[in-house]
């Protein structure tokens, strides 16, 4: 995703030091550049109970099978909510709506916010795994932490969806060439 940072090791499990723009590969840099003209639907994870509350903002979720009902995120072995993550092993992918920005750049730690910080602003619910869903979101997935797989500066991470909802007739909240973006705000641009 556009907002990541490059990391220089494959292989060791412990996060790795951030490589800075200048110590990227031509091609890294060129990847990087490519990658901000996906544009992307932007959710939440979220996961965790009362203070240990966290979670973090993400466009690297897609789907993988139907049967059984799986999808993927890809986080980065740096998040603050990597480690309760792989404690709890359920967590919830909430889809944001435009009037969610806020809530984005919150859970993305853009202004320092921290675990249950995070959370402020916004109604909460819970589904079958108890991991807090966002009320209002435009889709949200209730997952069991299935498998996670190791690799380069990102762990992929498999969740078996318990449960989903949907609020009807709502637009997503996109990210692209490095900003928040609107449906009608994309076909306004063309
Ligand atoms: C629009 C957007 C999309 C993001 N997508 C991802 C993502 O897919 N995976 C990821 O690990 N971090 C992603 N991030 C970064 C995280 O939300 C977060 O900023 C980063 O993990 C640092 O969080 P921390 O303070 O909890 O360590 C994204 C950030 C933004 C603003």
């Amino acid at each position: 995703m556009n907002a990541h940072t490059a990391f220089a090791t494959t292989s060791s499990l412990a996060p790795a030091a951030p490589l800075r723009p200048a110590e990227l590969s031509p091609t890294a840099l060129a990847y990087r550049g490519a990658m901000r003209k996906l544009a992307g639907a932007v959710s939440i994870l979220t996961l965790g109970e009362g203070e240990a509350r966290t979670g973090l903002t993400a466009t690297s979720v897609t789907s993988l099978s139907v049967d059984p009902p799986t999808l993927i995120i890809c986080v980065n072995r740096n998040a603050s909510a990597r480690a309760l993550l792989l404690e709890e092993r359920r967590f919830a992918i909430n889809v944001l709506r435009p009037h969610h920005e806020a809530l984005a750049d919150q859970f993305a730690g853009r202004n320092g916010e921290k675990g249950p910080e995070r959370y402020k602003g916004a109604d909460w619910t819970r589904l079958e795994t108890g991991a807090p869903v966002l009320a209002d979101a435009l889709a949200a997935f209730d997952c069991h932490l299935e498998e996670t797989i190791e690799r380069h500066s990102h762990i992929i991470v498999l969740g078996r969806v318990a449960a989903a909802r949907i609020t009807e007739d709502a637009e997503p909240l996109l990210y692209w060439a490095g900003g928040y973006r609107t449906l009608s705000g994309l076909a306004a641009q063309r």
